[in-house]
This record gives structure tokens, sequence and C-alpha cells, in this order.
């Protein structure tokens, strides 16, 4: 059975091939734009996009959705991570964030997965700090400015870690696990 990923960011891609591919498991990815709502929660927006893809494409269909959460700005900016980022972008979040201190996050991801029967939902979450500064190297959106717990570089300088620790990592291990014990691959 043809696994589809609906994504339009081909980073994504490669982060969930690195996952699954280890499980043996394989998909094809198509387009999500027209899928995307906004919404004030991950989950409900990885829900809507599964059912709306699995609806045009009548096959089992994943896609995920993700953000990033700051305690000392109360979980902002949280489901509007990628208007944030496209706005004011990851410079945007060091200039509101300014000298505090207190400078602990989250990311979480949220893939969904639609068939015919129902949608099931696997999260990865994974703590860190945001940096001071914009250290660019690999990666994407907010990987320059996002410090993983346990260390001391932003996700943009450890990408072969990321690969193996971040949130996707987390929800796509998750998932693999239970597409497996129903013998999907
Ligand atoms: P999306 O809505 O799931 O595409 O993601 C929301 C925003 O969070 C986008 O601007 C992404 O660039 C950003 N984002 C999601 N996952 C990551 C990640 O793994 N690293 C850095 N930024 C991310």
């Amino acid at each position: 059975m043809a696994l589809l990923f609906l994504t339009s960011n081909k980073y994504k891609i490669l982060e969930a091939k690195k996952i699954l591919n280890k499980f043996g498991i394989n998909f094809i990815s198509k387009n999500s734009k027209g899928f995307e709502i906004q919404s004030d929660s991950l989950e409900k927006v990885a829900t809507y996009c599964a059912l709306e893809g699995f609806k045009k494409f009548k096959k089992p269909v994943f896609v995920e959705d993700s953000g990033l959460f700051i305690n000392s700005l109360k979980g902002f900016p949280g489901v509007y991570s990628s208007y944030v980022l496209k706005t004011v972008g990851c410079e945007g979040i060091l200039n509101l964030l300014g000298q505090k201190r207190q400078r602990d996050a989250k990311f979480i991801c949220i893939v969904a997965f639609a068939t015919k029967d129902e949608v099931k939902l696997f999260k990865g979450e994974v703590k860190g700090k945001i940096s001071t500064k914009i250290e660019k190297a690999k990666g994407f959106g907010y990987d320059p400015i996002f410090i993983p717990q346990g260390y001391s570089q932003p996700f943009s300088k450890i990408i072969q870690t990321k690969f193996e620790i971040s949130h996707r990592a987390i929800a796509f291990k998750k998932f693999a696990k239970y597409l497996l014990k129903k013998g999907v691959s």
C-alpha cells in the first residue's frame, strides 16, 4: 500500500525518510498546498489536512503539523509559528525575548494518519531553549535558534543529531511502530 505524505516542505520529507526508511517504510510525497487551515491546535490542523487528503486521493495519507512553544511568551508562536517565521523570522523571536534569562521552549510535532476507518495521531515533543544569536548552517525554520536540552548548539549545527532526537523524529518513530504492528510497510 503506497502511503502518501502531504507536505510542501522538503526538509520534513527528508526528516520523515530518515526515520521511516529505517523501519522499512516507504512513502511518496504530494504538495499540501490547498489542504492547510489555521486553527488553535496542531491536532486540529493535522487531522483536517489528513482527512481532506484521504478524501481527495482515496489512499492512506499522513501529514504533520509542528510548532515552537516558548514558555516565557506563554507558548507563542505555537500554532502561529509558520506565520511568525514568515513575517518577523528568527530575529523577531530573539528581539521579543531580548535579554530574558528564562528562554525555555519546546517543539511539538503531530503526525496525523488518515485511512478509510479513522485518523490516528502521534505526538513528538523536544524540550530546549532559545539561543541568544542566530546560527545558520543546515536545517530550516527555527533550527538556527533552538538548542535542544542536553546540547550546547542549535539544531542547525547538529543536524545529524536532530534527525534522531527531534519532535518530528519522536512522532515518526511512534507512527512507524504503529504501522509495523498493523502490518503496513
Ligand atoms: P508547520 O506549520 O508544521 O509547517 O510548521 C510551523 C513552523 O514551525 C514553520 O515555520 C516551520 O518552519 C517551523 N518548524 C517546524 N518544524 C521545525 C523544525 O523541525 N525546525 C525548525 N523549525 C520548524
